[in-house]
């Protein structure tokens, strides 16, 4: 009993609150609202992803939330400092890469790694050991940055951004240009490096099926207003109620009937199919339960709504101006 107790104690204690954003709003001097009043925050060890087309507001956003330009309204607290009137307390526990990452091609990972822990006063040699083999680079570290890949560059990149242990890593659209596989290490190891180091991570993209398997949370930012923010887990559980099952079969009505009194569910009739609100994992009862009640069945397909058609809707209810809270 007493272990629970420590365990669940423990485990409040390693997610406090690193990044708060309030109302977050950006004017140009243009007259664009770029960000529209966002609010959200990211936990130690969360990876928080920023989803959005591309002119969204999500660079616009990120920026304000470095200090790279400057807040019209709203706040920013990291570690619970304010970036607009504590700005080197709370920079300080950021690391980041909101362009390609900067680093001397004709030098080593590991001579620029280096160099840029020459510019903080306590960073051991060990840590640097430490970085490299938290983004997976321990064979090819010694080896020239001219001759490293993209991905390669971005690993180095973000070894680079969390030289300093910062709590807070952000990275804007940093799978730009990457291949499949240089996706999917990025994604192995930004989630180690968020489970190890408990690092809250930040990450912005436009892609919703990469997000997917990164983010622990998801902020869905459209035309720079925060349309829905919600942990993975339900955008998935959303996908799987929409599953439906189209049956073709000989007497559609008779047997749509029969599945409503069977399976209670929402059952649509086209020509002569049934679309019955299903998930695939009942196919197997549902044609055994038409078959056994006399219905021919000529054809099963499954229907399910792909990340993307999910992600669309949410947008389409926003412009119909319907309120997602
Ligand atoms: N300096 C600027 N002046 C005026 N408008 C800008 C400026 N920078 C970006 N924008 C506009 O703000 C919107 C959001 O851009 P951005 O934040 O770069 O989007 P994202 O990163 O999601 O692609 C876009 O419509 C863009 O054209
Ligand atoms: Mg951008």
């Amino acid at each position: 009993m007493r272990n629970v107790i420590l365990i669940s104690e423990e485990e409040n204690l390693k997610k406090p609150v690193v990044l708060e954003v309030k109302n977050l709003t950006k004017v140009f001097s243009n007259g664009r609202v770029a960000v529209n009043n966002i609010s959200f925050s990211v936990s130690a060890g969360e990876i928080f992803g920023f989803l959005g087309a591309n002119g969204a507001g999500k660079s616009t956003a990120i920026k304000m939330i470095t200090g790279l330009s400057k807040i019209t309204e709203g706040s920013v607290k990291i570690c619970g400092k304010s970036i607009k009137t504590q700005f080197e307390e709370a920079i300080k526990n950021v690391g980041g890469i909101v362009e390609t990452p900067e680093m001397y091609k004709h030098m080593s990972g590991m001579t620029n790694l280096k160099y840029y822990a020459s510019l903080y006063s306590h960073i051991k040699g060990s840590r640097i050991r430490e970085v490299v083999k938290l983004v997976g680079m321990e064979n090819r570290i010694n080896e020239k940055v001219g001759k490293y890949s993209l991905g390669m560059k971005q690993r180095v990149g973000i070894a680079q951004a969390i030289l300093h242990s910062p709590k807070l890593l952000i990275l804007d659209e940093p799978t730009n240009g990457l291949d499949p596989n240089g996706i999917k290490e990025m994604r192995e190891f930004l989630k180690d490096l968020a489970h190890k180091e408990n690092i809250a991570i930040l990450i912005s993209s436009h892609i919703l099926g990469e997000m997917e398997q990164l983010c622990d949370t998801i902020g869905i930012i459209d035309n720079g207003v925060m349309l829905k923010i919600n942990p993975i887990e339900e955008i998935r559980k959303g996908i799987e109620s929409s599953q439906k099952i189209v049956i073709k079969v000989d007497y559609p009505n008779y047997a749509g009937k029969l599945i409503i009194n069977q399976f209670n569910v929402p059952v649509e009739l086209d020509n002569n199919t049934i679309i019955a609100g299903l998930p695939d994992s009942s196919i197997p009862k549902i044609v055994a339960f038409l078959i056994s009640k006399g219905i021919s069945i000529y054809g099963i397909l499954q229907k399910t709504k792909s990340l993307e058609e999910v992600f669309l809707e949410m947008i389409k209810k926003h412009s119909a101006g319907t309120n997602i809270k």
